[in-house]
């Protein structure tokens, strides 16, 4: 068995696609409670203000705020040793800017916190999870203003001073390469930058890299805070990492690879990890006329705020060709240059299924920073119904996860220093990039429809007992690991 004593075992979540009760305890709006189910394609939209006729899908999302004590009783069924979950900023501050921080949410977190320490489960709590308050994105444009990292630093302080005997593993911004994604505007626009905007506007790259400079000062001055004063705790970052494969060996296809690979998925880490910004961006800025607007402080605060531990979500690589002859059919994440991989299969939702790519990603990663690694999304999103004996029997899941599994087991014997892997999801939750409920993630079936039906009850899928045998005994059975 590679897996260390210690390992934290779990699953994850995010607070705006699971928790609901999105306007009880003094909740103010986020922009995610202003986007409209559907999917990408269809009727999914960001909405002014909240329209009647229009389903939301984050107000109830599979209603944690109601069902935290069952849920993570059954984490700790499954024998979670951690469970990763974010606050939601607007139950915090409602406005996101206010003077006093709302106390039925700081309470309300203090019982989810106190529910996991009950069983002996570690919280992991990353504090901005595409969420950004609603207040901040009208008046402020979101990221786009530069008064936006105050707001940000009063409230991760907030939750620093109150939980840091709860909490010990904190994450400053959910997949923060992500506000550079041109594709998916939900997702970068509406989730994670919150500039309004933005919306109904051409894209503006320059504004995205402005408003992701804001994010990591913010990310810098809250890490180095927690360092002053808690000692104890750990801030980590948290990128989407997605490996880039040339189609060919062919040495523009090589070069292609790199590049992409550089700006979408090693920028944002190393940023975060070495306190500056790498020599390859500077020249990506300079190619496509971004000029990035530093504060004379910004430098050295980026310097003192570097993170203590590397976490990512790992769903799939990507491929891409730099020749124009080669047709591009590849992932719509990556835009023009993406090809679709021979040798790999698909999710239902286009996701090239790669175990392998993860053993490479895990060793890449540590091999630049030396950094202790936390798997914190990896997962399959199924479209799954209840079979007629009553029961969902997943083993699609099964697979996914024992391949993954599989990898980690192998990158550890490579060196790799991983400390922990929490699944996505624990629970199903809402689709961040569609809106959608029938694309379900979790080991745990929640009744709960597209339409907005269901009665929210819990089910365990067939994944739930082979995880839970995962976890006991560290690691996968010796004829799973191949
Ligand atoms: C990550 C996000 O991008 O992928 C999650 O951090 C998200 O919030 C997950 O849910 C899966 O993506 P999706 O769009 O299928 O929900």
């Amino acid at each position: 068995m590679s897996f260390p004593k210690g390992f934290l075992w779990g699953g994850a979540s995010a607070a705006n696609q699971y928790e609901g009760g999105y306007n009880e305890g003094g909740k103010g709006l986020a922009c995610a409670d202003l986007i409209s189910g559907g999917s990408l394609t269809t009727s999914r939209q960001i909405t002014p203000t909240i329209e009647e006729d229009r389903l939301y899908p984050s107000h109830e999302a599979t209603d944690f705020y109601h069902h935290y004590e069952e849920d993570i009783a059954l984490f700790a069924e499954a024998g979670f040793k951690a469970f990763r979950m974010s606050i939601n900023w607007t139950r915090i501050f409602p406005n996101g800017n206010d003077e006093t921080p709302n106390d039925a949410g700081l309470a309300f977190y203090d019982r989810v916190f106190d529910a996991c320490r009950k069983y002996g489960i570690e919280p992991i709590v990353t504090i901005a999870h595409f969420d950004v308050p609603a207040h901040l994105s009208e008046v402020y444009n979101g990221w786009g203003s530069r008064e936006v990292i105050d707001f940000y630093t009063r409230y991760a302080t907030v939750l620093f001073d109150r939980y840091h005997e709860k909490v010990k593993y904190w994450i400053t911004f959910n997949e923060i390469n992500t506000a550079t994604l041109s594709i998916g505007n939900f997702l970068s626009l509406g989730l994670q930058v919150g500039a309004s905007s933005f919306i109904d506007q051409p894209d503006n790259m320059q504004l995205r890299y402005q408003a992701l400079h804001h994010q990591f000062v913010a990310s810098a001055k809250v890490v180095a805070y927690a360092h002053e004063q808690f000692p104890a705790l750990q801030v980590g970052c948290m990128i989407s990492y997605m490996p880039r494969y040339p189609y060919t060996c062919h040495p523009n296809d090589v070069l292609l690879a790199k590049q992409e690979e550089n700006m979408h998925s090693k920028f944002c880490g190393d940023v975060q990890v070495t306190g500056k910004y790498p020599y390859y961006a500077k020249k990506y800025f300079a190619d496509n006329g971004f000029s990035i607007a530093f504060a004379p402080e910004d430098q050295d605060i980026l310097a003192k705020g570097t993170v203590d531990y590397y976490t990512f979500s790992y769903y799939l690589t990507l491929c891409v060709s730099a020749d124009e002859n080669v047709t591009k059919n590849g992932h719509s994440m990556i835009g023009g240059s993406g090809v679709n991989n021979p040798y790999l299969e698909q999710t239902e939702w286009n996701a090239m299924i790669d175990p392998v790519g993860l053993r490479i990603a895990l060793n890449d990663i540590y091999d630049r920073y030396q950094l202790p690694l936390m798997i914190v999304e990896n997962g399959i999103g199924v479209s799954e119904e209840v079979a007629a004996d009553g029961q969902i029997h997943d083993q699609y899941r099964i697979d996914y996860l024992q391949k993954h599994i599989a990898e980690m087991d192998k990158a550890i014997e490579d060196g790799v220093d991983l400390i922990g892997y929490t699944i996505w999801s624990a629970v199903d939750i809402v689709s961040a990039s569609t809106g959608e409920m029938k694309k379900r993630y979790g080991i745990i079936f929640v009744d709960k429809y597209d339409d907005g039906t269901g009665t929210l009850a819990r089910k365990k899928k067939d994944s739930f007992a082979w995880y839970q045998q995962v976890i006991e005994q560290n690691g996968l059975a010796k004829n799973e690991t191949k």
